[in-house]
């Protein structure tokens, strides 16, 4: 059985993603606080409903997707009736591994950070397992969690940086295409085709980008012909300092994780 604590925007991305990828809701439960929005997921995924504690009596694999500031409540609740060899996975922005593991003493443990394109299948998750995680353990989160995407292993040291990266990622493109939708429409488009334009070529793009011999300075090379409208979009974003905005934002994020976890 499957535990999932925390049915949020997150957990409902694998209560998903995992009855996509085959696992029965037979096999899946959830434990949420809001009890509205248990049972709006319990209708439309027919997983059953349980406490945190009962999912790990219950579960050989638990998921933790509660907001990191809830994550030691839900730890003191699970830590007496978790079953031996259960494996933890807790998916909760800088919480770190040293907290999990003084929290729940033997478990197999393992931090990773998803993003939100898992709800298209197409999202990307970075683990770090725990000191108590045996390699067929780690095999099988790195295989579960690919239901919603690729899965890639790193240091824990690196995962507030994958966190400011790929977990925070999608809502800095969501940023680009809402600032391009709206440059547009100032521009005098109109807003239907402003958004058709932007959303169609931000898919177009990242699709060529996303091609295993692509080479995104080459690609972006290729569409600016020197003395061109794009060499002279292109010079604007270098002087108001866009990798440099970029570069800040991602630290803030870095740090933010780093906050959260101490
Ligand atoms: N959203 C993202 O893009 C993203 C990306 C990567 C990682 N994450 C991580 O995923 C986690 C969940 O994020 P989210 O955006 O899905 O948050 P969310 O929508 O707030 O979902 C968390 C849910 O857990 C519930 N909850 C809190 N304490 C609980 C408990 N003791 N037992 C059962 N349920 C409990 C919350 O209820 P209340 O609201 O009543 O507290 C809420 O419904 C976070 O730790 C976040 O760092 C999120």
């Amino acid at each position: 059985m499957i535990g999932i604590i925390g049915a949020g925007a997150m957990g409902e991305v694998f209560v998903a993603g995992f009855l996509r990828q085959g696992i029965g809701p037979d096999r899946l439960v959830i434990a949420e606080k809001r009890e509205g929005r248990a049972r709006e997921l319990v209708e439309r995924y027919g997983v059953r409903v349980v406490t945190p504690a009962e999912a790990a009596g219950e579960c050989a694999t638990i998921l933790l997707l509660v907001k990191p500031q809830d994550v030691a409540s839900v730890l003191g609740e699970i830590q007496p009736v978790l079953a031996d060899g259960t494996v933890v996975i807790s998916l909760a922005a800088g919480v770190r591994l040293a907290t999990l593991e003084s929290a729940l003493p033997g478990v197999a443990v393992v931090r990773a950070m998803p993003n939100t394109p898992a709800l298209v299948d197409l999202g990307i998750t970075a683990i770090s397992p725990g000191t108590s995680c045996t390699t067929e353990q780690a095999a099988y989160v790195e295989g579960l969690l690919s239901a919603v995407g690729p899965v890639v292993r790193v240091s824990e040291d690196l995962q507030d940086a994958v966190t400011a990266t790929s977990g925070s990622g999608p809502a800095y493109v969501f940023l680009l295409i809402e600032a391009m939708v709206a440059a547009a429409v100032d521009l005098g488009l109109p807003a239907d085709i402003a958004r058709d334009l932007v959303r169609t070529t931000v898919v177009g793009a990242a699709t060529m980008a996303a091609q295993p011999t692509a080479d995104v300075g080459v690609l972006r090379q290729q569409v600016t012909s020197p003395g061109g409208t794009t060499a002279a979009a292109l010079a604007v974003f270098e002087a108001e300092g866009f990798p440099r905005i970029v570069g800040a934002a991602m630290t803030a994020a870095r740090d933010r994780g780093r906050e959260l976890g101490a």
